[in-house]
């Protein structure tokens, strides 16, 4: 094995690297340095170094020790940053109003949250529905972190005691056919995804790799047969130097819930763009990010565990991937248009006329909403099956899938 990273050497990362971000206490230090063990000992065990999907998989998911797993806070003004359902009760409310449009038009059907952070998105839109008197039997929520579980579990029993009956937390994808709507916010930016560099004769896959100072970036073969068939298409037009990523796993996710859904709505909300957008030649280090206590930064090599990293959603590869999966593509659009077709204002009017309630939710409907915040860079996109004949509300005042 090679020799473990010195503390030292780690911290000078965090410190250095991170430009002034908050440097760890000893506890996250330590729970960070048992990930960077464990991330060594996988990359050993590989001949020296792994994937950076695999890298990203692991800093985020890995049993105990990833950054979705352990225990840290992670969701809002304490964690590391705030998500649209954390924002404001209206962005889940008008996701609600969506979802209502469908069970109804399916005659019923269930709920599948996938990737439900701490619960508050569930809660708000079973409290919702429970309003609009269209509840499902079954809000089913699947969830990798075990942590994250036990978290949405007690978001819901103090949030929405009554309706915690039709909840049910699943380990997979249901080996049953599905119907009704599977909902995800922000859960394919979390996704692994492979990164590459255009050479001057060829494009590498970039791996990491470690030195005695750290993690770093080691340029190697194109990984796998999937991986090489995209850069086929997406490099020949990128020049020499451009460096960027490929989302397999959120289009092999969306493959495998296209297996089980038998009619629905698939709605995800995420932040990218449409492949043209996402491969501008401008865009030439890529979409990786990380947040880390309400820093966003572009390093994922430092703070393993500790800090979050996302990329962004490639809109146009997930709407290839669900037409090949046997879906239909029902609508594309940003957040802003989407919380505004499915009521916005009208839900802002239902919650309180108190003038300080109004101001506060002004203040969340301009985060929610303005270009400069999430409005524009977060996108909604709807697939599914046996749907065609249903005018998704979401997409009546903006629907851009001309251009992906
Ligand atoms: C960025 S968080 C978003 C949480 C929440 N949806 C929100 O908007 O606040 C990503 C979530 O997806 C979960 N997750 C990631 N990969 C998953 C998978 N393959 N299946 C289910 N959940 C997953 C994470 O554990 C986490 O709860």
């Amino acid at each position: 094995m090679s020799e473990p990273l010195s503390l030292h050497a780690r911290m000078r990362q965090a410190t250095t690297a991170l430009n002034s971000l908050p440097v760890p206490d000893t506890d996250a230090a330590t729970h960070s340095e048992r990930m960077m063990l464990e991330l060594q000992q996988e990359m050993d065990s590989s001949g020296g170094a792994i994937t950076f999907a695999r890298f990203m998989e692991l800093a985020l998911y890995a049993p105990g020790l990833g950054y979705y797993s352990a225990g840290s806070q992670k969701f809002g003004a304490e964690g590391d940053f705030v998500t649209a359902p954390e924002i404001s009760p209206l962005f889940s409310r008008c996701v609600a109003h969506q979802i209502q449009q469908v069970l109804l038009a399916l005659e019923g059907g269930a709920i599948m949250e996938v990737g439900a952070g701490s619960g508050v998105m569930a809660a708000d839109i079973l409290a919702e529905l429970e309003r609009l008197e269209c509840l499902p039997e079954h809000y089913f929520i699947l969830e990798l972190s075990a942590d994250l579980r036990e978290r949405q579990l007690l978001a819901l029993r103090d949030k929405a005691p009554q309706l915690l009956d039709r909840v049910q937390w699943l380990d997979s994808l249901p080996q049953t056919p599905f119907r009704g709507v599977v909902v995800a916010n922000e859960l394919l930016d979390a996704l692994p995804v492979h990164r590459f560099r255009v050479g001057s004769h060829c494009v590498d896959e970039l791996y990491v790799t470690c030195s005695k100072d750290g993690f770093c970036w080691e340029r190697g073969k194109i990984s796998s047969k999937a991986v090489a068939e995209r850069l086929e298409k997406i490099a020949p037009q990128l020049p020499y130097g451009y460096q960027s990523e490929i989302g397999l796993a959120a289009e092999q996710w969306l493959h495998t819930v296209g297996a089980v859904l038998e009619r629905g709505l698939v709605l995800l909300i995420d932040y990218g763009f449409p492949e043209h957008e996402y491969y501008h030649p401008q865009r030439d280090s890529g979409t990786v990010m990380c947040h880390y206590r309400h820093r966003a930064h572009p390093d994922p090599l430092i703070l393993p565990g500790l800090q979050d990293i996302t990329a962004h959603v490639n809109f146009t590869a997930v709407a290839e991937m669900a037409l090949d999966a046997g879906m239909d593509l029902y609508g594309y659009t940003t957040q802003a248009w989407f919380l505004l077709a499915n009521g916005l204002e009208q839900a802002m009017q239902s919650i309180s006329d108190e003038p300080r309630v109004q101001l506060e939710l002004s203040r969340q409907i301009k985060m929610l909403t303005l270009p400069e915040e999430m409005g524009e860079l977060f996108k909604v996109i709807a697939v599914g099956k046996g749907l065609a004949g249903v005018p998704l509300n979401g997409f009546m005042l903006r629907d851009l899938r001309g251009k992906l």
